[in-house]
C-alpha cells in the first residue's frame, strides 16, 4: 500500500504480530482502533504480515467488515481510503465468533492464532467494559494464550481502572494473578497525545526551561480539558463516574505527573514511571476541612452552544438515561499541592467540564509577576507570563509576554509567541497510533503502572467520600464559562482562572 507521502509517521517498524481485539463489534474498534491500525500500516509502523483478529458475537465476518469500513469513512475521513486499500486491510482481518464468557471462544481464538503461519506474538486489546477484564485475562491464561515462550503476549486495558481505591486494588490483584505486570498495558490516551509527549522533550531536551521550572519562578499551574460535547450516549457509565473520575483521576493527573516530575535517570518505562509516582506520593492529602475550598463540582443546566444553527442544549438531568434527580458532576476542579522542594507553595489546579463553550485542553504554566512595575503610570499593567502547552486542538505551545504598543507610547499590550506543531500541514499522530505502536514495540513508558493507578485513587479517595452523600450540586449554564466557585478555586493565583481563548 503506497500512501507514504500522505501519511508520514515517524517511528520504528514493528515485527509481524497478531492484533486481537476482544469486543471488536463496539464503538472503540471502529472509531479509533481500526483507523489507527490502517494509518500505522500505511506508514510502515504495522508490519503488513500482521493480522487483525476481531472477537465478537452475533455477526458474520461480512457484517463486521462492513461496519469497520463505514467506521473509517465516518470517523477517519482524512484517511481518504480507496477500495484497493480497503482490500488490503480487510484481507488482514480475521474474525472469531464467540462470547467472552465461554471457554470455547478462547479455544477458537487459540486455534485461529495457531493457524496464522507462525506469528506467535500477540497484542490483546480489551475493547470492552472493565467488568470483562478479569474474565478475559482468565480465558487467555487458561488456554495458555498469555504464555510468552514463543513471542510476546500483551494485554491492553482502557480506563477506568476501578471506580475507587478498593476496586482498583482488586482489579490489579486479579490481573496480576493471571498475567505478569509487564504484560499489562493500561492505556491512557492522553499520554499518547503529541503535545503531552512533547512536554517531556521540551522540559528535558532544552536548557532554558528547567531553571525556571520551580517554585521560585512559577506562581501556579493549570491543567484543563474543556469539552463542548455533553455525555453523548454514555449516561450509564457517566452517571456512576462523573467528571472527577472520568477525567481528573486519570488523564489530568497523569499529565500533572509529567509536568511536575524530576528528570528521570534514563528514558525507560520504569525510570519515567518511578519519577511520576514520586510526584503522586508528594501530593498533599486533601483534608476534610479544606475540601470545600479545594474542589469544585458542578453540573450543566440547559443552555446554548456557540454555533449559529444551535437550537439549545438540554440540561444534564434531561439527557437520556440520566435520573432527573442526578447530582453527578459534569464539571470538576481540584486544587492540589505537591509537598516537595521544587513545588512547595505552587498550586496545581486541574479542571474539566462538559458543555463548555469550546473543546480545548491545555497546560498553563503561569509565572510570577515582575517584581516591580516600571510602567505603572500607563494603561494595561503587565500580566504574568504564561507558557501554554495546547494539547488540542491546534497542538503547539504559546508564550504570552508583555510588549510595548506600537507608536510613541510605552503603554503595554499582550503579545503571544506561538509555535504550532503542524504549521507545515504535517500530520500530528493520533494518540491511538502512538500507543498501539508502543505496545507492539514493548515500550510501556506511556502506560500506567499498577502502583501509579492505586496512588492516584488514594489521592482522590477523600473527595469521592465527601461527595458520595451529597444531595445537591451547583449548576452552570451549558455553553458558558459561568461555573460557580472557579474564582475562589484560584484564590491568590496570579491573574486567576485562564479561560481558554
Ligand atoms: C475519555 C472520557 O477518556 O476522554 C470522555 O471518558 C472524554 O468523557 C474523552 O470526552 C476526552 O478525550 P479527548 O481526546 O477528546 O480530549
Amino acid at each position: 500500500m503506497d500512501n507514504t507521502e500522505k501519511n508520514q509517521c515517524i517511528g520504528e517498524p514493528t515485527e509481524p504480530a497478531n492484533v486481537v481485539i476482544l469486543g471488536a463489534g463496539g464503538d472503540l474498534t471502529k472509531r479509533k482502533l481500526i483507523p489507527a491500525l490502517v494509518k500505522m500500516l500505511r506508514c510502515g509502523l504495522l508490519h503488513p504480515e500482521s493480522k487483525i483478529i476481531g472477537v465478537l458475537k452475533q455477526r458474520t465476518r461480512e457484517e463486521w467488515l462492513e461496519s469497520l469500513y463505514k467506521g473509517i469513512k465516518d470517523y477517519a475521513p482524512d484517511l481518504d481510503m480507496d477500495e484497493q486499500q480497503w482490500e488490503v486491510i480487510s484481507s488482514m482481518c480475521k474474525m472469531v465468533d464467540g462470547d467472552l464468557q465461554e471457554e470455547t471462544t478462547y479455544s477458537a481464538l487459540a486455534e485461529s492464532l495457531q493457524t496464522l503461519n507462525g506469528r506467535k506474538s500477540a497484542l490483546f486489546y480489551c475493547a470492552v467494559p472493565p467488568r470483562w477484564y478479569t474474565t478475559i485475562a482468565a480465558g487467555l491464561h487458561k488456554l495458555g494464550l498469555a504464555d510468552e515462550t514463543d513471542g510476546f503476549r500483551r494485554v491492553v486495558i482502557e480506563k477506568p481502572f476501578g471506580m475507587n481505591l478498593e476496586s482498583a486494588c482488586q482489579l490489579n490483584a486479579e490481573l496480576q494473578e493471571l498475567l505478569d505486570e509487564s504484560q499489562i498495558y493500561r492505556i491512557d490516551h492522553y499520554l499518547g497525545k503529541e503535545s503531552v509527549q512533547n512536554l517531556l522533550v521540551y522540559r528535558f531536551a532544552n536548557s532554558i526551561l528547567e531553571p525556571l521550572w520551580n517554585r521560585n519562578f512559577i506562581d501556579h499551574i493549570q491543567i484543563s480539558a474543556a469539552e463542548s460535547i455533553g455525555i453523548e450516549y454514555r449516561a450509564n457509565y457517566y452517571e456512576k463516574s462523573g467528571a472527577l473520575r472520568d477525567m481528573i483521576q486519570s488523564h489530568l493527573m497523569q499529565v500533572m505527573t509529567l509536568v511536575a516530575m524530576e528528570p528521570p535517570v534514563e528514558f525507560t518505562a520504569d525510570a519515567v514511571r518511578d519519577e511520576k509516582i514520586k510526584v503522586l506520593r508528594a501530593v498533599r492529602p486533601l483534608e476534610p476541612a479544606s475540601l470545600k475550598k479545594q474542589t469544585i463540582a458542578a453540573q450543566y443546566g440547559s443552555g446554548k452552544a456557540n454555533t449559529d444553527e444551535d437550537e439549545g442544549i438540554k440540561a444534564y438531568v434531561a439527557e437520556e438515561d440520566v435520573s432527573p434527580e442526578s447530582v453527578t458532576e459534569t464539571f470538576a476542579g481540584v486544587r492540589f499541592h505537591i509537598d516537595n522542594w521544587r513545588w512547595q507553595g505552587v498550586p496545581f489546579i486541574l479542571w474539566t467540564g462538559k458543555r463548555l463553550p469550546k473543546r480545548v485542553s491545555e497546560i498553563v504554566i503561569r509565572f510570577r509577576k515582575p517584581p516591580f512595575n516600571l510602567f505603572d503610570t500607563h494603561a494595561n499593567p503587565p500580566m504574568a507570563n504564561s507558557l501554554v502547552f495546547r494539547v488540542h486542538p491546534d497542538e503547539g505551545i504559546a508564550l504570552r509576554m508583555n510588549a510595548k504598543m506600537p507608536g510613541l507610547t510605552t503603554d503595554l499590550q499582550r503579545m503571544v509567541m506561538r509555535a504550532p506543531y503542524s504549521e507545515n500541514g504535517e500530520d500530528v499522530s493520533d494518540a491511538y497510533e502512538v500507543l498501539l505502536h508502543d505496545v507492539l514495540a514493548g515500550d510501556a513508558t506511556l502506560f500506567s503502572r499498577a502502583d501509579e493507578v492505586e496512588e492516584s485513587w488514594e489521592i482522590i479517595e477523600p473527595i469521592l467520600k465527601a461527595w458520595e452523600d451529597r444531595i445537591s450540586v451547583d449548576r452552570y449554564r451549558a455553553g458558558t464559562w459561568d461555573v460557580p466557585g472557579m474564582d475562589e478555586l484560584f484564590e491568590n493565583c496570579v491573574d486567576g482562572w485562564h479561560k481558554p481563548s
